[in-house]
């Protein structure tokens, strides 16, 4: 779970009064599982769906639903609130309040309070289909996308009142992790970013394949720090058990044939290309047509070798950024710098996989990043989301200083 950038954040949530304001519990109890500080203005309307004594429960602090009520803290509430918060969240947002935000209404705690707010702001409407499709609730969601909020879509699909259209409120892991992009700076904003991850697959016969204990976790760890950095990511994806991420477009293949092919045809368009996957090196020199039989002889079993899909990357590169990944055993250092040569590199990650620092499938790693200028720098253990966030923190650096020149 990548928890790292909410962590200690002091995020506001606006509770409204719609009939998904019950999904919004589990959203308070997912933010503050990550680490998040998190207090709670509802309308008078929204204490008709959902008891303020749930949130004050579940986020350890007072909730506040009237401008009138905040004596207790010595303090103006609202003005104090907005002044702390890191980022604020309206879910849902009625049609109601979407139209008193987009016209500076500030007649209760929630509309006054977000007129004082300067930190990234999310509205999450939900409401009856044609509630939302109603020329003036669009009018009034565009105004506030001009004004710089981050609208969530509804999603589609069959509504508490009984009508089936767009209206839902999306889950509330999906609305924790646009919260969590909302933290993100967008220093990679707009960067086509091609990442590849997982094993490789190679049929020996159609129920049989030579493969390796890739999990895919760095790989995907990557593409999720660097979409919520704004890039525009295409992550080619060996077989997997892990969830796409979002707002990435996964082409999902078998074999190294077919990611040579997929990371290939998509070089050209990108500007950074990150080669995470474990490529299987050889392939069965014939794949049997139908399953092979146990007999009581041995089996040999005749490999070629696999096309070197980075080493090809590499020799067409032409303005991109290649950054590769050495998983070895033994002599991290040698390996890492010959494949940095070998391969026209401008970055390679070396992790020496077995140990228990940096087991097959752990959420943790322990990496060194070697350089063409024969520098590296080794990190100590941490969380994969956090690996991806210093690679790219390397890779955003040489992004700007290319762009200066
Ligand atoms: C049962 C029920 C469900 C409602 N659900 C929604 C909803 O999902 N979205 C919405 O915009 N309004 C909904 N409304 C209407 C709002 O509650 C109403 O517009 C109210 O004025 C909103 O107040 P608030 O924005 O101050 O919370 C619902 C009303 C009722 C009675």
């Amino acid at each position: 779970m990548m928890s790292g950038v909410i962590r200690n954040k002091h995020i506001v949530m606006g509770v409204c009064g719609g009939i998904s304001a019950y999904k919004i519990p589990e959203l308070l109890r997912i933010l503050v599982k990550k680490g998040a500080s998190v207090k709670v203005l509802m309308t008078r309307n929204a204490e008709a769906f959902i008891g303020k004594t749930t949130f004050e429960a579940l986020s350890g602090n007072p909730v506040c639903v009237s401008l009138f009520d905040e004596k207790s803290e010595g303090s103006i509430r609202h003005i104090s609130w907005a002044q702390e918060a890191d980022a604020v969240i309206v879910a849902p947002a009625t049609a109601n309040m979407i139209g008193k935000l987009a016209n500076g209404i500030a007649d209760d705690a929630l509309s006054t309070f977000m007129l004082a707010v300067t930190s990234p702001r999310m509205i999450c409407p939900a409401m009856n289909t044609n509630m939302y499709e109603n020329r003036a609730v669009q009018r009034n969601i565009d105004i506030l996308e001009s004004d710089g909020y981050t609208v969530i879509e509804p999603d589609a699909g069959e509504l508490a009142c009984g009508v089936t259209g767009a209206g839902r409120l999306p889950s509330p892991e999906f609305i924790a992790d646009r919260l969590q992009k909302l933290l993100y700076d967008k220093d990679l904003l707009n960067k086509k970013i091609l990442i590849s991850a997982g094993p490789t697959i190679e049929p020996i016969d159609p129920v049989r394949f030579i493969s390796n204990h890739s999990s895919g976790k760095m790989g995907y760890a990557i593409a999720k720090a660097a979409e919520y950095r704004g890039a525009e990511v295409t992550l080619v994806s060996g077989p997997t058990s892990l969830c796409p991420p979002i707002g990435v477009r996964v082409v999902h293949v078998k074999t190294a044939d077919e990611m040579a092919e997929s990371m290939l045809g998509n070089m050209e368009q990108s500007d950074i290309i990150i080669k995470v996957a474990a490529v299987a090196d050889y392939k069965p020199v014939v794949r049997a047509e139908h399953k092979i039989k146990k007999t009581d002889e041995r089996l040999s079993l005749h490999l070629e070798k696999n096309i070197d899909i980075l080493k090809v990357l590499g020799e067409r590169k032409k303005q991109q950024i290649l950054v590769g990944f050495a998983a070895e055993t033994q002599e991290l250092d040698n390996n890492a710098q010959k494949k940095l040569r070998e391969k026209n590199l401008d970055l390679i990650v070396g992790n020496l996989v077995g140990s228990t620092a940096s087991a097959f499938g752990s959420d943790s790693n322990k990496v060194t990043l070697y350089f063409p200028n024969g520098e590296k720098k080794s990190l100590p253990i941490m969380g994969k989301d956090e690996v991806a966030n210093i690679l790219l923190d390397h890779i955003a650096g040489k992004v700007m200083t290319d762009d200066d020149r």
